[in-house]
Parts: C-alpha cells; structure tokens; sequence
C-alpha cells in the first residue's frame, strides 16, 4: 500500500486528525469528541499518515524538557495495522526528536502497544498509570544518541 507521512497543516486538516485520534483512543471507552485534546497541542510536533485523501494514522510529540520528548496519541486505523505505518510515524518524530536535540523519548504504552514500541527499541521503565479505570499504561523509553 501507498502512504505518506506529514504534518496536517489546514483547518480541515486538523479537524480529521483529531477526529481519527479521538475515534481510535477516545470512542471506545466512551469519552466525548474533545476529550481527546488537550492544553498542549499548540506546542507539539503533529504528524499523521494518508493513504490518498484518507488520514490512517495519527501521533504527536511533545517537548517535556530541553532534552526529553514524548510521544504521545499515536493510533493507526483499524484495517491499516501492521503495514509499517506506525513504524514511518515513529521514524519520523524520532528524526524530529533529534534536530532539537531531544535525546530521549519517552511514552507511556496501552499493554497491547508495548510489542510495536519494543520492535522500535524502545524499553519498559515501569507500570505507569491506569488510563480510564481499565487501561493499564507502561512507561518506555528510547535513546536516541546514535546514528
Ligand atoms: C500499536 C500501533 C500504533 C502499531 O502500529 P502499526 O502500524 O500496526 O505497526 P507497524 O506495522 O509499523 O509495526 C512495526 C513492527 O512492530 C510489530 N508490531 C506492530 N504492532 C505490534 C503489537 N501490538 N505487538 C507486537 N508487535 C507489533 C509489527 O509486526 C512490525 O514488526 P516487523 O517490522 O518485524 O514486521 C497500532 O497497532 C495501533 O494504533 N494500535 C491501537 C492503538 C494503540 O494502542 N496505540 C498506542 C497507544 S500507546
């Protein structure tokens, strides 16, 4: 399959990429459209993944200190997993990550997630929360120093 990785840029734009953000982490567990956004977004870097007008995946990186970043509200669309797309969003946010010398990336996974995220060389820190009473979250973390 064909897609391409970039930021939303438009209104429109990211009017969809939040919606598929909040359809993906937000929907199932009953949570209203808006939950999914929260007081930092003007400051992160947005990314997401469209397959011809189709937005199919979403992930954002937000800066924590001058050198650690985290990811966060990153979703591939059902029927799109496993195709190599969360890995493309995470290659880039990593190569965003390190222009502003953000060297180490942190994330807290949903259980599920921890696999994908430890293909990417990422490792489990600790059991972190417990998002929406039911969804247990692990703290991860990457150095990216090489390469
Ligand atoms: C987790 C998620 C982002 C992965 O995205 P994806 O596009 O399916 O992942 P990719 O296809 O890029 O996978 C990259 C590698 O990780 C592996 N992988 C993907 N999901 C995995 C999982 N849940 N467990 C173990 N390995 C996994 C792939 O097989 C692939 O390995 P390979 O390179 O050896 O073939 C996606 O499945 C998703 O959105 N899940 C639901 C929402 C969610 O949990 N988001 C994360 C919140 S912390």
């Amino acid at each position: 399959m064909t897609f391409v990785i970039k930021q939303p840029k438009t209104e429109d734009e990211f009017k969809r990429y939040y919606h598929l953000r909040w359809k993906l982490l937000r929907a199932p567990w009953n949570q209203p459209e808006g939950s999914e956004i929260d007081e930092l977004e003007d400051q992160c870097f947005h990314l997401m993944a469209v397959d011809e007008d189709e937005i199919i995946g979403v992930a954002r990186l937000q800066f924590n200190s001058s050198d650690e970043a985290q990811i966060r509200y990153m979703a591939v669309a059902n029927g799109h997993e496993k195709k190599g797309i969360g890995r493309a969003l995470v290659t880039v946010i990593e190569a965003r990550a390190k222009t502003s010398r953000h060297d180490k990336i942190i994330l807290h996974a949903r259980e599920p997630a921890i696999g994908f995220y430890q293909k990417l060389g990422y490792e489990i820190i600790e059991k972190s929360y417990l998002l929406f009473g039911e969804i247990q979250h692990f703290k991860m973390m990457k150095a990216c120093t090489t390469k």
